[in-house]
């Protein structure tokens, strides 16, 4: 059950939580110097009292307040005010859902005429908060059948004060499409790998058809016609065949997209005859996290009619070991006719992406192409699970993703593709082999493999293996899958192709 979120003129409710933004120093908004005035002062008495500095996202809870019909009060930190951007006051949002939740508030009222400083313009506040509190109220608990109610969420609707009504709807209507697609992506990655198979994603590609997205689905027959050797190479080993999906969406009427997105869909990697340990390889399911971002992105940009054409094309295998996997030491063909040397049978994200980079460049003639894959452990090594690995040929490109991943806290960090790096993967018998020399550069070493299937156009590889799942969640984003890339993307599509 989601929250039921609405917009309403400003009014004290007479049941439930009301929810005011404090900052620093006590700084209140016009609504909320009202309300501490009904109080007769004890809200900023309360404040002070209890140490309460209005830290950013931090809550107090002022239960059975005198003087007014509403249940309780509670404070939110804003910190500086000065420093209160349309990310931030999302922020607010995911904080304000998660003290609900702890103080098992069912109904609340939230404020959102917030203190004067804030630059954040008030439809954009009171959207923003709404789309926080969305945000941080994704679960995923389909297979929990007999929860207690006490396991439940107990927020059921949150209506945010907005004056008009009308223009923060309107913007609220944006956002939440947004949020559809990064609950689409949350969803597909937190599925076990029993269910999600290549064919039942392919199932869900097709589910944004209702949305006006074309979605073709391949089957080998035509994977094997098209010479796709190194993505049916992966996928042989499996007992589920594999799949490739295009998506289209055309918000804008010209011949060439002006985007490709690929992705990377390994439903589930086992390392095949390269074997993985066993520790820890439930995760393995999440290896079509890439693939996930791509559906998540097209949900989210057909969703709210983005004015941009924009294509996606996934590569949906299984990496199992068996009597007819690929073996160590296999040379397989790509579509553009390169040779790859099959060292490794666990480097398989860069042989499914090496085939379905190179379709969706032939099929579509993109203006230029930007891939998402959980492709290395390296790139944890790297840069933990705070940012995402970049790979791009193109500085103006690299530059806009970084923008757009600062826009929306999710942050990338460029790597080189120095040509010095292309003997990581020299093999005496092939053009290439999967894998580079030693433990060293191993995320460099894959996105190199990748380079040389674009076709001379700007291309950027976001490796996101680092990123794609989180045991501890962090504010809008709850434990689990995090769809990590969506809003980046959907950020990146709005700011520069609409
Ligand atoms: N799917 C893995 C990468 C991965 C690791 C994703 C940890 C998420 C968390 C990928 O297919 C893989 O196995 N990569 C190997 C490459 C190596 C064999 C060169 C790796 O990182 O060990
Ligand atoms: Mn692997
Ligand atoms: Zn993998």
């Amino acid at each position: 059950m989601s929250i039921d979120l609405s917009f309403i003129k400003p009014s004290l409710p007479r049941s439930g939580a009301v929810v005011v933004a404090v900052g620093k120093g006590g700084k209140l908004s016009t609504s909320g110097r009202d309300l501490d005035r009904r109080l007769k002062g004890a809200l900023l008495k309360g404040a002070k009292a209890h140490r309460f500095q209005a830290s950013f996202g931090k809550t107090m809870l002022f239960p059975a307040p005198a003087g007014i019909a509403a249940d309780s009060v509670m404070l939110v930190g804003l910190d500086d005010v000065a420093k209160v951007d349309a990310e931030a006051v999302a922020r607010i949002g995911a904080a304000i859902a998660q003290a609900l939740d702890r103080h098992r508030v069912a109904r609340a009222t939230v404020f959102a005429d917030l203190p004067a400083g804030v630059t954040v313009d008030a439809p954009e506040a009171a959207a923003q908060i709404a789309y926080g509190i969305r945000l941080q109220s994704y679960r995923f608990d389909r297979y929990h059948t007999r929860l207690k109610d006490e396991q439940k969420p107990v927020t059921s609707a949150v209506a945010v004060t907005a004056d008009p009504v009308g223009a923060a709807e309107k913007r609220f209507a944006a956002l939440d499409r947004i949020a559809d697609g990064v609950f689409f992506t949350r969803d597909l990655v937190s599925e076990p790998a029993n269910i999600l198979t290549p064919v039942q994603l392919a199932a869900a590609a097709r589910s944004l058809r209702p949305l006006g997205v074309e979605v073709d689905v391949l089957a080998p027959a035509r994977l094997k016609a098209l010479g796709m050797g190194a993505l049916l190479g992966v996928a042989q080993g499996s007992a589920n065949e594999p799949r490739v999906v295009t998506l289209r969406w055309r918000g804008r009427r010209t011949t060439r997209p002006d985007l490709a997105l690929v992705g990377k869909g390994v439903t589930f990697d086992t390392g095949g005859i390269s074997i993985k340990p066993s520790a820890s390889m439930e995760d393995m399911k999440w290896d079509m996290g890439g693939a996930g971002v791509v559906l998540g992105t097209m949900k989210a940009i057909a969703g709210r009619k983005a004015k941009a054409h924009v294509v996606g094309v996934v590569g949906l295998v299984e990496n199992m070991p068996s009597g007819t996997a690929q073996r160590p030491g296999d040379v397989v063909t790509t579509m553009n006719g390169q040779t790859i040397e099959v060292i490794n049978t666990d480097a398989e994200g860069r042989l499914v992406l090496a085939d379905a980079l190179w379709y969706a460049q032939q099929k579509f003639k993109p203006k230029a192409v930007i891939d998402l894959a959980t492709l290395t452990g390296a790139i944890l090594v790297a840069l933990g699970q705070e940012r995402a690995g970049l790979f791009c040929n193109d500085d103006q490109l690299a530059d806009r993703l970084g923008a757009a991943g600062d826009a929306v806290n999710e942050k990338i960090w460029r790597f080189p593709l120095d040509s010095e790096y292309d003997r990581h993967i020299e093999s005496r018998i092939a053009d290439m082999k999967n894998v580079g020399s030693g433990r060293f550069a191993g995320s460099i070493a894959g996105a190199k493999l990748l380079e040389r299937f674009i076709d001379g156009i700007p291309w950027a590889h976001l490796d996101i293996a680092g990123v794609t799942w989180r045991t501890r969640g962090r504010p809008l984003v709850p434990p689990g899958g995090t769809a990590f890339g969506v809003r980046l993307l959907d950020r990146y599509v709005a700011d520069n192709l609409e």
